[in-house]
Parts: structure tokens; sequence; C-alpha cells
């Protein structure tokens, strides 16, 4: 995997660097003892030959162990010009130019993912499948992850988890069918519409784009996917697994700021997780903690749990007092570390 240093998103919504993420934020994080635990482990052919990097292994090492941000410049920064691409889909020098072909995916991508009101329904889809696809791996698995699985193997998009996502798979699958012939891959397509949707979110980081992904159809092992009956110990030893820390979690689950609910309470189908489930905001924190509950609103047991739990609460109740203490945790690391949810990270000659 490599890193996409071009700017696609040039016209998305306001980034997390330009709003919300102050320095005063970022002090009083520092300050938070609970919230400064964030993983900085090493995954995947990273962790196993620690002496042998690739210049993309050092790249993504670099966000990994937190030296190097996870977040892409704004748009217009200094030395981030505006993308040319160098010649139409499918020709030469645009099959040489790793950015030429995401500079045609993103628009589409971007379009289906934003209205007025904020990001849309397939927004909200597309953020838990990248979620889904990413997180059917553990440490101890030689495979799955961020490879595609979840909509190229034949049955991982028919488990209960994944119901709730036909409408994006189905969406997916047809991206796919339109870029595969110029190179695109289905595990980058599925991540890359991910950090789309979260950047088409009012308020919502823009994360760095890494593609590169290898793509599998093989189905992975149950059971990797959290559930939202399940206490805090249970999800923290599941994501510990995959490398996350107990803070990295509480800033994961901060993307149902944006979510909806139909399968968990059917009797409530369609109600979100804050009130504002069209902005990429610290609301969810707030309101999950609250002894009340605003109309339309519906916690997820695993959300209470982890907002009341020993080992979570402090951190949970610094991003629900703070955006950019959230901010900092999520787009500087949890959020990147899912992307890269893979035992093979390194790009070999
Ligand atoms: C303990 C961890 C988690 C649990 C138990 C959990 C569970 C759920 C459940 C049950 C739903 C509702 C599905 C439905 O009824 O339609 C949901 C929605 C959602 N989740 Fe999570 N989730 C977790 C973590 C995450 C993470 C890490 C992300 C992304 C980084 C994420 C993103 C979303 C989004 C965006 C939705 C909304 C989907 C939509 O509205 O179409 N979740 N989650
Ligand atoms: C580094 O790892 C690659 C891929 O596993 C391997 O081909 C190469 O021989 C290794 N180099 C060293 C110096 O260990
Ligand atoms: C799947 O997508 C096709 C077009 O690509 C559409 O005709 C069909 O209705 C979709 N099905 C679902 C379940 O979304
Ligand atoms: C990883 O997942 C596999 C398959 O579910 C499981 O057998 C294994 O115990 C898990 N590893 C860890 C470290 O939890
Ligand atoms: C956490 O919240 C749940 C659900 O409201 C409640 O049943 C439980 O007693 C609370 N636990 C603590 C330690 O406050």
């Amino acid at each position: 995997m490599h890193y996409l240093s071009c700017a696609l998103l040039a016209a998305a919504a306001t980034s997390a660097h330009a709003r919300g993420f102050s320095g005063r934020a970022l002090m009083e994080l520092q300050q938070h003892a609970a919230v400064s635990t964030r993983s900085t482990q090493l995954l995947g052919d990273l962790a196993a030959n620690p002496n042998n990097f690739t210049a993309s292994g050092v790249a993504i090492s670099a966000v990994l162990t937190g030296t190097d941000a996870a977040t892409a410049p704004p748009p217009g920064a200094p030395g981030i010009p505006p993308y040319a691409p160098p010649g139409p889909p499918g020709s030469p020098a645009c099959r040489n130019d790793d950015c030429c072909v995401w500079s045609q995916v993103v628009p589409v991508l971007k379009a289906a993912f934003t209205s007025s009101t904020g990001c849309t329904p397939l927004a909200r889809s597309a953020i838990r499948l990248g979620f889904h696809d990413a997180a059917t791996w553990n440490t101890s698995l030689g495979f799955g992850g961020a490879d595609g699985s979840v909509v190229l193997s034949d049955d991982e998009g028919e488990r209960f988890e994944n119901l709730a996502l036909r409408g994006i798979i189905n969406q997916t699958q047809a991206w796919y069918n339109q870029f595969k012939a110029f190179d695109v891959g289905m595990a980058d397509l599925i991540q890359m519409s991910a950090i789309t949707a979260i950047a088409a979110c009012p308020g919502g980081p823009r994360i760095k784009a890494f593609v590169g992904r290898r793509d599998s159809d093989q189905t992975p092992p149950e059971g990797l996917i959290p559930s939202p009956f399940s206490g805090a110990a249970t999800n923290i030893a599941l994501f510990a697994a995959k490398t996350f820390s107990a803070a990295d979690l509480v800033a994961l689950v901060g993307a149902h700021t944006v979510s909806t609910q139909n399968e968990v309470d059917p009797a409530k189908a369609g109600d979100s997780q804050d009130s504002t489930p069209g902005t990429w905001d610290s609301k969810f924190y707030a309101e999950t903690a609250s002894p009340s509950t605003p109309a339309g609103v519906f916690k997820f047991p695993s959300d209470l749990s982890l907002s009341n739990s020993s080992g979570t609460s402090a951190t949970w109740n610094a991003f629900a007092a703070n955006q950019g203490a959230w901010n900092a945790v999520s787009s500087n690391n949890s959020t990147t570390r899912l992307l890269f949810s893979l035992p093979f990270l390194q790009d070999w000659p």
C-alpha cells in the first residue's frame, strides 16, 4: 500500500483541520491521561519484520506510531497543487499514475455521499461497510481485514451483521464494475468510499488515502464484528486483538455520530444515535452519556456500556466535552489504523 499524495478531495466539506481541532484542544488532550493511551502498535508484515520496511512500510509505520499525521493537508495547503490527470482513464500515462483513476472515482463517490442537509444515508452505509470489511481481522489471522471480501466473497455480505449493508454492497459492486478495467481494486474502493463519506459529513476529517490493498474473496471467520449487545469488556478485548486500545475503540464508535439503526430495535427503525445524524460532531458522546434521550435517538447497549464502564468512561466524557479531543484521537489514529487492518501492508518490488 502507498499514500496517494494528490488533493482529490479539494472541494470536500470543511475539514477537521480547518475547524474544531484547535491547538487548545490538543493541549487539553495531551494533559488528559485517559485519552493519551492510543495504540502505537505495528501490525501485519510491519510487526513481523520490524527491520525490513519498504518505502511504503516506512510511511505507514510513521502514521501508525504517530510520528506522521493521519489526516491529509487541507485543500490549498502549500506544496499540494490541485491535481491534473496526465491522461484519460485507461491511457498509459493514467495507468502509471495512481492518482489518475482515483481522480475519476472520488467525485462519483462524493456526489453520492453529499446533500444539502449533510451526508447521505449512502454515506453512513459506506462508513460502516469500510468498518465491516476491515474488522474481519485480528493479529493471529493470516488473512482477512480490508481485502474487499465483504463484497467479493460468496457469503460474507449475507451475514446477519451485514444485512443492513445490502444497498451499499450493491452500489459498491456497480462502482467496481465501472472502474475495475482501470485497475481499481475492491478493497481500495471500499476504504476510499468510507473516507470520502466521512469527509462528506460536515465536520468530518480528511483521512489520508492509501491504495494497493490485495483483494480477496476468501470468507473470514465469524465473530470478529462487534455485537451491539456486548458489554465494554468484551468489545475492548475484541478490538485489542486488532491492535486498538480502549481509547481507540471509544474514538471509533464516535462514527455513530452519523448512524441510524433498523436491526437492533426494529420497533424504532430509522432512529439515529444522536440528534444530528447528518453531521460529524461529538453530540453522540454527550447524548449517549446523558440520562435523558432526545426524541428519535436510540442508544445501543454496547455504546451505553462504553460510556459508563470504568476503563472507558473518562475518555468518553472527554470526547463529549470537547470535539477537538475526539478528532485528535479518531482522525489521527484510530480511523486510519482501521484502514490498515491487513496482514500485508507493504509494497515489495
Ligand atoms: C463496538 C463497536 C460497534 C458496534 C457494536 C456497532 C454496532 C452497530 C449497529 C448495530 C448498527 C446499526 C445497524 C442497523 O440496525 O441498521 C451500527 C450502525 C453504524 N455503525 Fe456501528 N458499531 C460499532 C462500531 C462502529 C465503528 C468502528 C464504525 C466506523 C468506524 C461504525 C460505523 C457505523 C455507521 C456509520 C453506522 C450507520 C449505518 C447506517 O446508518 O446505515 N460502527 N453499528
Ligand atoms: C525483506 O522482506 C522481503 C519480503 O518478505 C524479503 O523478500 C526480503 O528478502 C527481506 N529482506 C531482508 C534483508 O530480510
Ligand atoms: C442493486 O443494484 C441494481 C443496479 O446496479 C438495482 O437495479 C437493484 O435494484 C439493486 N438492488 C438492491 C437490493 O439495492
Ligand atoms: C482471532 O480470530 C480467530 C478467529 O475467530 C480466533 O480463533 C483467535 O482466537 C483470535 N485471536 C485473538 C488474538 O483474539
Ligand atoms: C451503565 O448504564 C447501564 C444502562 O443505563 C446501567 O444498566 C448500568 O447500571 C450502568 N453502570 C454503571 C457502572 O453506571
